[in-house]
Order: C-alpha cells, then structure tokens, then sequence
C-alpha cells in the first residue's frame, strides 16, 4: 500500500512538473493537448467565458480530403491558455447529402461569440458546398446553449441582398462600360472593381463572402467581417440584435485591396485590423489598418510585422486577435502555419502584439509568456 501512495505521488509530481514546464508559447512547434495530442483546431478562434478560453477551429485530417470537413468544428479548454483540453467536435458535418453541411464540404474560419440578449452561443464560419471547391462564397450560422455544444446548423448567406453598402457613390450602383468585354487584372478590369462592379453582379442574391471573422463590440453590436467580390473587397456587415442575420448595414474595405484573413481588435477607442494578401495556403506579407469607427474612414498602415520572417508573417496568416484577460489591453494575434501537403500537421503561430509609434507591430519570438 505505502509503494502505491510513493508511485502516485512521484507519478502526480512528474505531471505538474511537465505541465509546469509548460507556461509558455512556442511559435511552429507542435503543440500538444492534455492528452498528449497535437492540437486540431486550425483557422480558428477564441471566446472566454467565466474563466475559462474556449478555441474553436477547424478539425484537419492527412491526405488529399485533409483541407474538407470530414468532421467538422473542434472545441479546446482552457483557464491558462497554455493547458488545452480537447472538448470535441462541437458542430459536427451531417450525413445526409442534402445538407449544406455535409461531410465532404469545407467548414473554415469558425468563431464563436456569446449573444448577452438571448443567451446563446453562436458559431459563424465560412461555407462552401461540397464538391464545388470555393464557388458558394458563404458565411454560415450555428447556434449552442452551452459553448462546449453541440451547435446546430441554422443557415447560409450570401450577406447583404439587394442592400447597398452606405459607402457606395450612387454614381456605382448601375455600370457605365460594357463590363463583359473587360479583361480581367486590367487597369480597366480593376478600376471597374474599385468602381464597385463585383457588388453590382452580386446585388440581386447577396454579396460572397470567404475569409471571416466575427467581432463584437463595447455595445454588444456585432459585425462579420470578411473577404468578398472574388476576395478582392473587405466587408464590414452588422448582424442583428441576436447575431443570426444581418441588418443590412454595411461597409466596403480596401475595394482592389485583395485581403484575405480579417483580424481585429479594438483598444485606447481605436479599431485596428490586421489582414493578410492572397496566395491560397502559402504565407505572404501582413497588412495593417486602423479606424476610429467600425464604418471607417480605414487608414493603412502597411505590414505589421518586423525583422526575419516579416515579409511572409513568419511563414503564417491571421486568423484571430485575442485580448488576454486580466493583461490590461494586451492582445495576442493568433495565427496558422498551414500544412497543404498534411493539414492536420499545420501549427499555430502566436505572437504578442506590441505597439510602435501608435502602430501594432508583430515580432518573431522563439518563445514567450504571458
Ligand atoms: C487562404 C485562406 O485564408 C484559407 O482560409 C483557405 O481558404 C485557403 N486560402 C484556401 O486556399
């Protein structure tokens, strides 16, 4: 009996010292979860809620189908945000071929926020249909009474039918060349796309919308922010009261910009964004803006990361801005290393952002802690 008690408390000693060991972030590294397991939640995003971060990502397998959701969204806890543990598959891919979300489709980008009017989490993330590869171009809404799920799928957009964006000169809304005879990546095809003709296409069944966050602000009004008009255009859109749809306010960002994963946070009443180009999996430069409203005028303010590695945001892109609770204004930009070959292997890049001349900057650091 003594020998047992002895193997248990070295065994419990052993544990706290390698979860001790622990407290810390290592950019690129595996990291590993309670249970000894590389951690499966790619593109994803974090909700704390009383006490305790919950990571939603996307659940990545091996082999060809790796990028598609054979499962679905994967949830991680954690109080420390060092410690994971592995909660599951929240929103689980249906069965039934007829769903949109059926296995086999692409599920990206999910995140999770907590509607204080009805009480219920809600999940948005960026659909598209299986076998169709990135045509769909939607954003896609599920809702859970707890945040460890299991979210049910409530429905897809294409956001904002029929509405204009209110920064949209009247001058746009019909076209004033033939447009089908233009060349695409032209000076005329794109200053036809600065002029707004990819909204115009979209007007009568609703903008596309890729790459997507959610953000909900001091005032509890919350906006999808996402990548539209073939990647091209930003969007701002303000979703209603109960985060399930949109109200039909919206804003275009960096029209021709070509932004890819959206990222932002809010701090000092200053809305800054951080956003990547597009070049499918593979990394590129980091882009920078700010704003003193959601509506902008948005100032660029060009890539937010420095030193080695700044110009492919230290082989990553953006997926989330988390601000750390308790560290007063203190925010972690949330990253993927993307593995196209074997996704399930890609990594997380973390990184703390630090300000510069009233600019966020981002530095490569080996490892770190809060
Ligand atoms: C880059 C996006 O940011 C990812 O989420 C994913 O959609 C890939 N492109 C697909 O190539």
């Amino acid at each position: 009996m003594k020998q047992v008690c002895l193997v248990i408390f070295f065994f419990s000693l052993t544990t706290a010292a390698v979860f001790s060991q622990n407290k810390v972030f290592i950019p690129g590294k595996e990291w590993l979860d309670t249970d000894g397991i590389h951690i499966n939640a790619h593109g994803g995003g974090i909700l704390f809620k009383k006490g305790v971060y919950y990571w939603y990502g996307e659940h990545k397998t091996s082999g060809s189908q790796g990028n598609t959701a054979l499962m679905g969204v994967r949830c991680y806890s954690s109080t420390d945000l060092y410690h994971w543990r592995n909660e599951g598959i929240v929103l689980k891919v249906e069965t039934d071929l007829n769903s949109e979300i059926t296995k086999g489709c692409v599920i990206e980008r999910p995140k999770v926020v907590f509607n204080e009017k009805t009480g219920k989490y809600i999940m948005w993330f960026h659909l598209e249909l299986k076998g169709k590869g990135y045509e769909a171009a939607k954003a896609a809404v599920a809702v859970s009474d707890t945040p460890k799920g299991p979210f049910k799928f409530l429905k897809s957009y294409r956001p904002n039918k029929g509405v204009w964006p209110l920064n949209f000169e009247d001058q746009y809304k019909t076209a004033n060349v033939d447009e089908s005879q233009l060349k695409w990546w032209t000076p005329e095809w794109m200053s036809q796309i600065k002029n707004g003709m990819f909204v115009r296409k979209d007007y009568v069944n609703g903008q596309m919308s890729r790459d997507m966050t959610v953000y909900v602000d001091d005032d509890q009004k919350a906006y999808l922010i996402y990548s539209s008009e073939e990647n091209l255009t930003l969007h701002i859109a303000e979703l209603t009261n109960d985060y399930l749809g949109f109200t039909g306010k919206w804003v275009r960002l960096e029209p021709g910009g070509h932004n890819e994963a959206p990222t932002i946070f809010k701090t000092g009443g200053v809305y800054y964004m951080i956003t990547s180009g597009c070049t499918g999996w593979d990394p590129n430069a980091a882009r920078s803006f700010r704003s003193k409203s959601i509506w902008g005028p948005w100032e660029a303010m060009g890539n937010p990361c420095v030193g080695e590695g700044a110009l492919l945001t230290f082989k990553s892109q953006g997926t989330y801005i988390l601000p750390i609770q308790g560290k007063n204004e203190q925010f972690i930009f949330m990253a993927d290393r993307w593995n196209p070959k074997k996704p399930i292997d890609g990594t997380y890049v973390w990184l703390p952002i630090e300000f510069e001349d009233k600019r966020p900057v981002l530095k490569w650091m080996d490892k770190w802690n809060l």
